[in-house]
């Protein structure tokens, strides 16, 4: 960010930003002025709100869920009472790895995962393992093995969560099958008995709502036996509009009792204004709306960042393609280092474009080496005009240095 500040010039494709011509700046002037022409609902919604959330707010988002998920009506886990509404996903990832882990717990990540969270993990001392993410999802052998390795070394009482990034993952853009999400949620049901305690799955579902070609995929939620021991991130940044950080989470009771108690000491209760904005725009079928419109701009920026790949990358340069998100993740031939202090990362800077070294984005596993050869590059933030300029300078940076 200091860079692009400081060079005006820079493209960056680095910033996990959504697109800004899309942001909904005349639905949330019109759903505003609706709150704020009344003045009971605007004094409402000028006043302090509750921890846990505006009820209208919570009843309309676990119906949200349960259409999502193809749940019927009532649902026992996608009911109100286990829903808290946070400032951002991030708050409730915060707040779930708090309340769940002690320093010295271990969490189970994907390989690679979303550098905040790992940061979190690395913040209070907790120990990360990382287990290799293939096209659909973990490698569930590796996962296998790795609570085998733990179960050896006596440090299985330590694990407390499997992080999951399951739809068009920050960085990846991989999506986790079905079966893959219930093989993981068995694996971990197999090993807390021996941990002596639960094991929870924590599906952060950030990106879900960004799809722009293929099916959707039901949440962990809907497995059986998944109530007491899935806990779901959601948030309405990424679909409706990344400055609002009104957040979600589906968590069963022991944690959500947990979060309700750190929640009510971080700010008892997210936003109230921004709160009302989501529910008015569910309510009155703007968000559904909006969410449609979205997915033809993103398959379109999308289209264009493939394109200009197939045009400026080397052939050595692979990559997988998202479903939706915002992200590709390119694999270079593992002799060309993309971090920081790399010869690529630099000349990528004297060419004025930005990417996330790949090697940013691995948790800190003391049982393994980073890799160091990938990059993410974002579609999200940038122009599509930028888009096809910036792949161009990286394309002419990797066909010099490959
Ligand atoms: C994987 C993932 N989870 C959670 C978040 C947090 O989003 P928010 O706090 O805006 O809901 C992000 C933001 O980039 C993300 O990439």
């Amino acid at each position: 960010m200091n860079a692009a500040l400081a060079h005006p010039h820079m493209i960056s494709l680095a910033a996990g930003f959504t697109d800004n011509e899309s942001l909904p700046v005349k639905e949330a002037r019109q759903l505003l002025n609706g709150i704020l022409n009344s003045p009971r609902a605007g004094q409402a919604a000028l006043q302090y709100g509750t921890t846990l959330g505006d009820a209208t707010l919570r009843r309309l988002t676990a119906e949200h869920m349960q259409k999502l998920d193809g749940v019927k009506l009532p649902s026992k886990v996608f009911s109100p009472d286990r829903m808290i509404i946070t400032s951002g996903s991030q708050q409730l990832l915060y707040m779930v790895t708090e309340a769940t882990c002690d320093a010295g717990d271990i969490v189970i990540v994907e390989d690679p995962t979303y550098f905040v969270y790992a940061s979190i993990l690395q913040s209070h001392g907790i120990q990360a393992r990382g287990v290799r993410l293939e096209r659909d999802g973990l490698n569930l052998a590796e996962l296998e093995k790795t609570f085998e390795r733990l179960k050896r070394s006596g440090e299985l009482k330590r694990v407390k969560l499997l992080y999951l990034v399951s739809y068009y993952q920050n960085p990846t853009g991989v999506t986790t099958s079905f079966e893959k999400k219930g093989a993981a949620l068995a694996l971990l049901k197999k090993y807390e008995r021996a941990a002596g305690h639960p094991i929870y799955l924590l599906e952060d579902g950030a990106y879900r709502e960004l799809r722009f070609t293929g099916e959707d995929v039901k949440s962990a939620l809907t497995i059986s036996g998944a109530s007491e021991r899935v806990i779901f991130a959601g948030t309405y940044s990424k679909p409706f509009a990344t400055g609002t950080r009104v957040g979600f989470g589906i968590l069963p009771g022991a944690v959500f009792t947990a979060v309700a108690r750190i929640k009510g000491n971080h700010d008892f209760g997210s936003s109230n204004l921004l709160q009302q904005l989501l529910s008015r725009a569910l309510a009155t079928g703007m968000y559904d709306k909006h969410r449609l419109a979205l997915r033809k701009r993103y398959a379109d920026k999308a289209r264009v960042m493939k394109g200009a790949m197939e045009q400026h990358f080397p052939p050595q340069v692979e990559w997988w393609e998202p479903e939706g998100g915002l992200y590709f993740w390119a694999r270079l031939p593992k002799s060309l280092a993309s971090g920081p202090k790399s010869k690529l990362f630099k000349a990528a800077l004297n060419n004025s474009v930005l990417y996330v070294p790949g090697a940013v984005c691995y948790a800190d596993d003391p049982t393994r080496r980073k890799p160091d050869h990938e990059m993410r590059i974002s579609f999200g933030g940038a122009s599509e005009k930028n888009i096809r300029a910036g792949i161009a300078r990286l394309g002419a940076v990797l066909k010099k240095l490959i």
